[in-house]
């Protein structure tokens, strides 16, 4: 991209993928102009310290038409982060700002006839079902979510769906990296708004003909990662557990895996896809394509803490929750991308800036008996 096409919008420039974003295309030369709305969920003390100075910051909504019409002036590149996010009870809110808010914002470009050349859009890993699996009769198969009455029968495996005669084969699969062909999912009200900025971002692109990336990023964590919401990041979570010498809550058996990417390798995947054509129009996995159970997380965070405290498993399990996926990084990596941080060194570095942010409260005790009378978190049958 020319020089003088390096101007960003990055909406959700203060939370923890737009602010490591921001500063990384500071770094490379880019003006940066932030729109965020300091959601009192993620930030309850205000405006965060580590919002870069150099940016130019609008505190305001993405689904507000004039503040998105005037927050996208002289943008060539919009990096959509903002968005409502985790496993909050909510549903209506989802839709306004997540796809309501993309679908308008796509809007204004276009009858504006706005001059932004490229769109990239943060989307998800729960943009799938279930991730890809092996089935050892079958090869490779792609499962569903597993149905609630089986996690209540606290059988947590994903079984193989391929129909034989009398009914499915049910073989027990095993994970294997999830390319972005596998078909789509969202199967929460958060996943199937991410469903939705990533579909609207990318047929908006076919129709108008401007460049756009939808970037399927796994579970992203690292430092600003916020401490003071109870629904969203298992590593944040878990730290502030342990910090109040609380045990990790752990769903199911903990043995479910997660892709977890260090923040700075996602934001680095952005100014790829956004600096390279050769991904356009397409989703785009990114993360570590490692797996880590939320057992060894649990026993990483609680070593690296000097806690001697074992996790909780109470056989619970929240519907809609994918077993394991991990993802194939393959598409990424042929513009050159690589993961450079591991779970291990990652982890490490979160700790080391949760010492920097004085006492550490843990919100989650608060809420815990409200997820359970919401369903949002339920109970295998005894
Ligand atoms: N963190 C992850 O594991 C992960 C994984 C997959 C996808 N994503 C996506 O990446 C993006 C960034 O996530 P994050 O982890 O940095 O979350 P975050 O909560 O740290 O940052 C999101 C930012 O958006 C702002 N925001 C929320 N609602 C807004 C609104 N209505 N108007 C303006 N700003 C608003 C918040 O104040 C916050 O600063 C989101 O779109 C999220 O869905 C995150
Ligand atoms: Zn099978």
């Amino acid at each position: 991209m020319p020089d003088h096409q390096k101007r960003a919008l990055v909406t959700g420039g203060a939370g923890l993928i737009g602010s490591h974003l921001t500063d990384l295309l500071i770094r490379e030369g880019w003006t940066v102009r932030i729109l965020d709305n300091l959601e009192p969920n993620t930030h309850k003390q205000g405006k965060p310290a580590w919002v870069n100075p150099a940016a130019e910051f609008r505190q305001g909504e993405v689904q507000e038409y004039e503040t998105m019409r005037a927050a996208l002036e002289d943008i060539d590149v919009v990096f959509h982060q903002a968005a409502y996010g985790g496993y909050m009870p909510q549903m209506a809110k989802y839709v306004l700002v997540n796809s309501f808010g993309t679908a308008q914002m796509l809007e204004i470009i276009r009858d504006h006839n706005l001059p932004v050349k490229k769109v990239v859009v943060a989307s998800s890993q729960v943009a799938y079902s279930e991730g890809a699996a092996y089935c050892p009769e079958h090869g490779n198969v792609v499962p569903k979510l597993r149905p609630v009455e089986q996690l209540r029968a606290g059988d947590f495996a994903v079984h193989c769906p391929v129909p034989v005669s009398g009914g499915v084969c049910g073989k027990v699969t095993a994970s294997i990296p999830t390319p972005e062909s596998t078909p789509g999912g969202g199967e929460t009200v958060y996943g199937i708004t991410k469903v939705d900025q990533e579909r609207l971002v990318l047929l908006w692109g076919k129709q108008t003909g401007v460049p756009t990336v939808a970037l399927r990023y796994s579970c992203t964590y690292g430092p600003r990662q916020s401490l003071f919401n109870p629904y969203t990041g298992v590593i944040a979570i878990f730290c502030t557990r342990l910090l109040n010498d609380q045990p990790p809550v752990v769903y199911e058996d903990g043995e479910q895996t997660r892709d977890l990417c260090f923040v700075e390798d996602i934001a680095r995947a952005n100014l790829l896809v956004a600096t390279t054509d050769t991904l356009d129009g397409l989703p785009v996995n990114v993360g570590s394509g490692q797996a880590t159970s939320v057992n060894r997380l649990a026993r990483i965070i609680a070593e690296k803490l000097g806690k001697n405290i074992e996790p909780l498993t109470r056989g619970e399990f929240r519907p809609g929750e994918i077993r394991s996926l991990i993802s194939d990084t393959s598409r990424i990596q042929s513009i050159g991308y690589k993961p450079s941080v591991t779970i291990e060194e990652g982890i490490g570095r979160y700790i080391d800036w949760i010492g920097t942010q004085g006492a550490v409260k843990d919100y989650f005790a608060e809420i815990e008996a409200g997820l359970r009378a919401k369903g949002i978190v339920q109970s295998v049958r005894a």
